[in-house]
């Protein structure tokens, strides 16, 4: 994990507006309050280095696609215009999460106060039924993880569009056209290279793919060019129809065509009537803070909103951070609030959610009130607490897959997105002639009540398959304000089911133990999902005499293979500078418009 500062200081912008004092930065620097880590922990205390900026900054994992969202904050867009155009990019330059074969969540936050959350979701398509991935005996298959039949209704032009039809100021054609100009003619950068080398076995399976993203049959090199005409050529045809440049004409025809050939469900029709919808955000309160996060179908917010329900009773900052005690109250708040969200949580649109209790104090109140400060509760005697059904069970986590950007403008307008094909490189089927790689989004929902998806999340009956209907996830693009309202932090995170919990960690890391944004996010992550009742955390990121007190008061406690999450988080600091840091686990960038100092982690 390399970190490149570029090295632009103050001096070097006068006159450019910029107003970095190293005298000034004393109050605010990023890195001010550290925590403590085992020797071997990847990324120590102040080992790594926020972005400094003014006049807005882009955060995303691609160096290319924070570039292209940057730039068009230079041509005076707003926070909502960089959204699209970082968007369209990432579906080009990180084609394993990027997408405009998939789905996402944003969230936004305008400078007049104004808050949306906007669903762009994949559904089901209308020839869905309950249980299509069972067989003749009634077992799950594995179709709805790879092949055709996995995809759902692709959510993302849609959201984009709509995104731009409310909030944007720069011409849609504007946006689109840096992804067609990056179709017609990339260089392959490290993080594309590495990741078309691990996936190439899989991809070569597909031959349309393979014909693109492996050019003469090989992961082409850092450094190669890599054009993917046909992409360019879809997106020729969303820049100039909009939306029905994806969900009408040509490009639904290939979509049905490669449906048809590959035996998938999705037609003409259902792409005609996908609608992305604006939701009323999840907002919720934390000392003293407002959080505004992702309704269902996302079970982010809800869940975010009881994890941090509860660990407010607590007095968090007179604790040491990942202390036993620290740990412990945060585990079984954790437990409390994923057994609720695989019970109820699903496609609003589809069934009663008990989200409002969910997200009360009072029902925090609740959950907190059999919690034991001397010992664990197992999981087996945490329930679900809103209304009696069956417990729910989990298996292994979800691996890592998705991506998220975070970017605030210079008025002020803040805008979180998580966005998905679910697992890397979707169902690794792209749609021939039309150069884009289809989701395989449809493993989200209960395939059987009862069995784990791929990820092991074991979901309730609310979130069973019906047509038309969205899959729960767990995406969490967030946005925090200070107590006077302003926006503080904008983040978000890959991850499947530990999303929420490393999004709960870096506001908490903020909040609770004012760390700024590069300690906040070179933390080691924890993650507990109710089921399996285990606490796992990231190598070397637990000191041993805590995980042994944490085993003293019953936890099993397990240390993880790789790294939890990839959180791309911007920090309001005070004045008029922001903070981004790009998360050093995965690699990624953060720009600002007028940089004070930029890293490329
Ligand atoms: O929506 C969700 O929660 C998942 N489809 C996100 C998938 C993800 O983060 C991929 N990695 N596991």
């Amino acid at each position: 994990m390399r970190a490149l500062v570029v090295g632009l200081f103050a001096s070097a912008f006068a006159g450019c507006g910029g107003s970095f004092q190293p005298g000034a930065r004393a109050a605010a620097d990023p890195n001010e309050v550290g925590f403590v880590a085992s020797d071997g922990w990847a990324f120590p205390a102040g080992s790594i280095q926020p972005t400094l900026a003014t006049g807005g900054i882009v955060t995303t994992t691609d160096r290319v696609a924070t570039e292209t969202g940057t730039e068009i904050l230079r041509r005076g867009g707003n926070a909502v215009d960089a959204a699209v155009a970082t968007h369209f990019a990432l579906a080009v330059v990180n084609p394993e999460a990027g997408n405009i074969g998939g789905g996402g969540f944003m969230v936004v936050r305008r400078a007049n106060g104004e808050t949306a959350s906007l669903d762009f979701r994949e559904k089901a398509p209308g020839a869905a039924t309950r249980d299509m991935y069972l067989d003749e005996r009634g077992e799950v298959t594995d179709a709805s993880r790879s092949g055709h039949l996995a995809a759902g209704v692709p959510g993302s032009v849609a959201g984009m569009w709509e995104a731009h039809q409310r909030f944007g100021s720069l011409p849609w054609a504007e946006l689109v056209q840096p992804a067609i100009n990056l179709a017609l003619g990339m260089v392959v950068h490290d993080r594309l290279a590495g990741s078309l080398r691990s996936y190439a076995e899989r991809l070569e399976r597909n031959p349309a793919a393979a014909a693109v993203l492996l050019p003469g049959g090989t992961p082409p090199p850092v450094g190669d060019r890599l054009v993917q005409a046909d992409l360019a050529e879809t997106f020729r045809r969303i820049a100039e129809n909009g939306k029905d440049g994806f969900y009408g004409g040509q490009t639904a025809l290939l979509v049905e065509e490669e449906m048809r050939r590959g035996g998938g469900l999705i037609t003409a029709n259902d792409l005609a009537s996908y609608e992305a919808v604006w939701r009323d955000p999840i907002v919720f309160s934390y000392r003293g803070h407002t959080i505004i996060s992702m309704p269902p179908p996302s079970s982010g917010g809800a869940t975010l909103a009881e994890i941090l329900n509860i660990l407010e009773g607590y007095d968090l900052a007179s604790l040491s951070h990942h202390s036993a005690d620290h740990v412990h109250l945060w585990t079984e708040a954790v437990k409390r609030a994923y057994v609720d969200r695989n019970a109820y949580l699903a496609d609003p649109d589809f069934a009663e959610l008990p989200t409002e209790r969910m997200i009360s104090d009072d029902y925090a109140a609740e959950r907190r009130s059999d919690i034991h400060p001397d010992r664990t509760t197992p999981s087996d005697s945490v329930l679900p607490g809103l209304t009696p059904v069956p417990a729910v069970a989990m298996a292994t986590p979800e691996p890592e897959h998705t991506t998220h950007y975070s970017i605030i403008d210079a008025d002020g307008n803040a805008v979180a997105v998580t966005t998905t094909l679910n697992s890397l490189y979707g169902n690794v089927v792209m749609v021939e002639d039309a150069g884009f790689l289809l989701n395989n989004e449809m493993d989200d929902f209960t395939a059987k009540v009862g069995e784990p998806n791929q990820f092991g999340l074991v979901q309730g009956e609310a979130n069973t398959i019906e047509p038309g209907k969205r899959m729960l996830s767990a995406m969490t693009p967030t946005i925090v304000l200070d107590p006077n309202g302003s926006v503080l932090l904008v983040t978000g995170t890959p991850g499947g089911s530990t999303i929420i919990t490393s999004v709960a960690q870096v506001i908490s890391n903020v909040i609770d133990f004012g760390m700024g944004v590069a300690n906040a996010t070179a933390a080691p992550r924890l993650h507990h999902q109710h089921l399996p009742d285990v606490l796992r955390y990231e190598e070397n990121g637990l000191p041993v005499d805590v995980v042994a007190a944490l085993e003293a008061l019953g936890h099993e406690v397990d240390q993880r293979s790789g790294f939890q999450g990839d959180l791309q988080t911007i920090q309001v600091l005070p004045g008029t500078t922001t903070a981004g840091v790009a998360d050093p686990r995965r690699g990624g960038a953060s720009f600002g418009v007028t940089p004070v100092r930029q890293v490329v982690q």
